[in-house]
């Protein structure tokens, strides 16, 4: 099978190409850079490297081919692209001036709305990105605490405090201790060794699979005990695993929550919310962007909201992950030696692979035949994942699989 490489307006219209020119690494965003979604495929005509159109679960490339997604926007669309509710939303608020030098009162009513789903939400500080909201509640902690250590567990985006790029000064770490997931004895260990520095635990409650409730109560007691602040990261779980995050479906409370993603399916928002106690620590320190509430997000995160009042949206996203992770796994599963299992949560599941490279190959086969997924950690459940989507998936799979096959039939 060959792909031509259309013309427009007399530019070449590879897009990769082009986008390798003048972006490093090919896209701003780390996760949708090619060699990080298709690995050794990246350069198959097959693999799409750009989106043109997405509309309910659909991505249309730009030369037109169409792609049931399964990547959902790296978690952060839930509902669906282009969902009408959200849309309409974020169209009024941008038609009635999105921003000016006041705060719009749509900052008020989503933070109201937050207090009453996210159970350790007392207040609400809005920020744009997942990164810039952690860092706000790693600051909360510190200026509540007045102290300066932090131990987590987890990705919290690419700023300098809890990153070792390059770049980045070798002693901004010095003031974090990594723990490994729900692992109890761990992190005694290290809030034990840290206790009486100790500003903030900070971890993700879903790495892979959901944390243990141990894991989460022993963290709760600990710092209850020496004093510092419990942070959850529920960037990609709220709004997705429950409404409230997996302190809801786990019931232990942390002090502070980052919340993003989902929030606002697909608009830039993020927030950091918690106990009030905490969050006054604000008034003491300095957080603030000049677009942290402009209210297209806040606006789409109200219809996200009204969403939640109106469905059970992580039941219908445990359906429909459910289905497509069944559909897509049962067929590696069939053919053992392709060596690639779907393992984890429905809402948010995973590939696992005993070689990479085979990985890199189911990947590229489900892209020639019409389904959008990639190698490493997640594939995202949405609202519009429907039966439609799920009929496209399980016809793809027997020829996704064929195409596997080692040998003269190979056509990969
Ligand atoms: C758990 C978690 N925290 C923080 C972030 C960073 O969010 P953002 O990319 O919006 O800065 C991510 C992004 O993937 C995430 O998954």
């Amino acid at each position: 099978m060959s792909f031509s490489i259309p013309f427009i307006n007399g530019r070449d219209d590879n897009w990769r190409v082009r986008a390798a020119d003048v972006i490093p690494g090919g896209s701003s965003t780390g996760s949708k850079q090619p060699a990080t979604m298709y690995g050794t495929r990246a350069l198959d005509a097959a693999v799409p490297s750009h989106f043109a159109r997405a509309e309910g679960c659909t991505v249309f490339a730009p030369d037109g081919r169409r792609y049931i997604d399964c990547t959902m926007a790296l978690g952060a669309v839930a509902i669906g692209y282009a969902d009408g509710a959200v849309t309409r939303a974020v169209q009024h608020a941008a038609s009635n001036g999105n921003v000016t030098g006041l705060p719009h009162t749509l900052e008020v009513e989503v933070a109201e709305r937050l207090v009453e789903v996210i159970p350790c939400a007392e207040q609400v500080r809005f920020l744009r990105t997942g990164a810039e909201a952690n860092a706000a509640a790693i600051r909360l902690a510190r200026a509540a605490t007045s102290r300066e250590h932090i131990i987590a567990c987890g990705y919290f985006g690419w700023l300098d405090w809890n990153s070792d790029a390059d770049g980045v000064p070798a002693d901004t770490r010095q003031h974090l201790t990594m723990v490994p997931f729900d692992d109890v004895i761990a992190l005694e260990a290290a809030i034990v060794e840290h206790a009486s520095t100790l500003a903030a635990v900070i971890v993700e409650p879903l790495i892979h699979h959901v944390a243990s409730r141990a894991w989460l109560a022993s963290a709760r007691a600990a710092c209850d005990r020496v004093g510092a602040v419990l942070i959850f990261d529920e960037i990609k779980t709220a709004f997705r695993m429950r409404t409230g995050g997996i302190q809801e479906l786990l019931d232990v409370t942390p002090d502070l929550t980052t919340v993003g993603k989902a929030m606002a399916n697909g608009y830039p928002l993020a927030a950091v919310v918690g106990r009030a106690g905490v969050m006054q620590a604000a008034a003491r320190t300095w957080i603030s962007s000049t677009a942290a509430a402009e209210s297209t997000g806040l606006a789409a995160a109200k219809a996200v909201l009204d969403w939640h009042d109106r469905v059970d949206v992580p039941a219908r996203l445990t359906l429909a992950g459910g289905l497509i992770q069944q559909i897509i796994g049962d067929a590696l599963d069939e053919s053992p030696w392709v060596g690639v299992r779907a393992e984890g949560p429905p809402q948010m599941w995973r590939f696992v692979a005993d070689v990479p490279e085979r990985l890199d190959a189911v990947v590229a086969a489900c892209a020639r035949f019409g389904v959008l997924v990639k190698r490493g950690a997640y594939q995202f459940a949405a609202i519009a994942h429907d039966q439609n989507a799920l009929d496209v998936i399980q016809a793809a799979m027997p020829q996704v699989m064929k195409a596997l096959l080692p040998g003269p039939r190979r056509i990969d």
